[in-house]
């Protein structure tokens, strides 16, 4: 905990529970405005409190990752409000189970939109503020299935693919610039999420999501010539390297 995101504006996307709600408050415990997004507006504002009690600056600002006009909407009013924009975290997210034959075309495309499409948005209507900031960071939140297939995933690891195969992209656009693109991959995390999508995970087995912010942290702060594009962050309990 310190200030070393004082007078830096932070936008967190699935701020209303689980890892970017984790994210959020470590953000603002280095002092951080933080925009908090999500559809949920009464948890958004619990989370609110969380930031304010952390010692950062918290601004509700309900947004579904779905809808193009809402998300270029919130970018233009941060962008207003603060006259910066120094870090979005592409956090939010969602999960759809079922066998390939029983994916309907309409589960693929909304995990598509929320999970690559918005992201997409994000980044680009975010760059030409985040290119003004002496650093701007993007942090991309995968998964492990960005890196490898689940079965009963398929529209969701496609997603997650996706969201890489942009930020890789990306990364290279922006090469030597003063933005930075970082990719987190976790494995199970110990949030609603997992708990829908593995319920044969013990709790004991998964990772806090405040792991997750610590992590998160350390990409946004860092500051040097070395520059960790992505990380692959599994359980414990799990195979090494993805592997398995
Ligand atoms: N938990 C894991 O094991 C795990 C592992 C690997 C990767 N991940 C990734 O980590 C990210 C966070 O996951 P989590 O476990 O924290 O999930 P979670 O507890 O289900 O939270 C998902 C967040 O995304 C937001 N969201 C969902 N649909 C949205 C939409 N259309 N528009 C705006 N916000 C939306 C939700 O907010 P509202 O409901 O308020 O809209 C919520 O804040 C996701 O991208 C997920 O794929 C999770």
């Amino acid at each position: 905990m310190g200030d070393r995101l004082c007078e830096q504006v932070a936008i967190v996307t699935g701020a209303s529970r689980g890892i970017g709600r984790a994210i959020a408050c470590a953000l603002a415990g280095e002092h951080a405005s933080v925009v908090l997004v999500g559809r949920d507006v009464a948890a958004l504002g619990q989370c609110g409190d969380e930031v304010a009690a952390a010692g950062g600056t918290a601004v509700v600002a309900p947004a579904d990752m779905a809808d193009e006009a809402s998300l270029c909407e919130m970018v233009q009013s941060v962008a207003e409000r603060f006259g910066r924009i120094d870090i979005l975290i592409n956090n939010a997210g969602i999960t759809h189970s079922a066998r390939l034959q029983e994916t309907r075309t309409e589960d693929w495309d909304r995990c598509m939109a929320v999970n690559a499409r918005g992201p997409f948005i994000l980044c680009r209507q975010v760059l030409p503020i985040l290119k003004r900031a002496s650093r701007g960071r993007i942090i991309n939140i995968a998964s492990v299935v960005g890196v490898k297939g689940y079965a009963l995933q398929s529209a969701y690891t496609a997603s997650k693919h996706a969201l890489r195969g942009m930020s890789i992209a990306l990364a290279e656009e922006l090469r030597g610039s003063s933005v930075r693109v970082h990719v987190i991959c976790p494995g199970g995390v110990d949030t609603d999420m997992v708990g829908r999508v593995r319920p044969d995970i013990s709790k004991d087995e998964l990772i806090n999501p405040l792991e997750i912010a610590e992590m998160v942290v350390y990409l946004v702060t860092h500051e040097g010539n070395a520059v960790v594009d992505e990380l692959h962050v599994r359980r414990a309990t799990a195979a090494p390297w993805f592997c398995g």
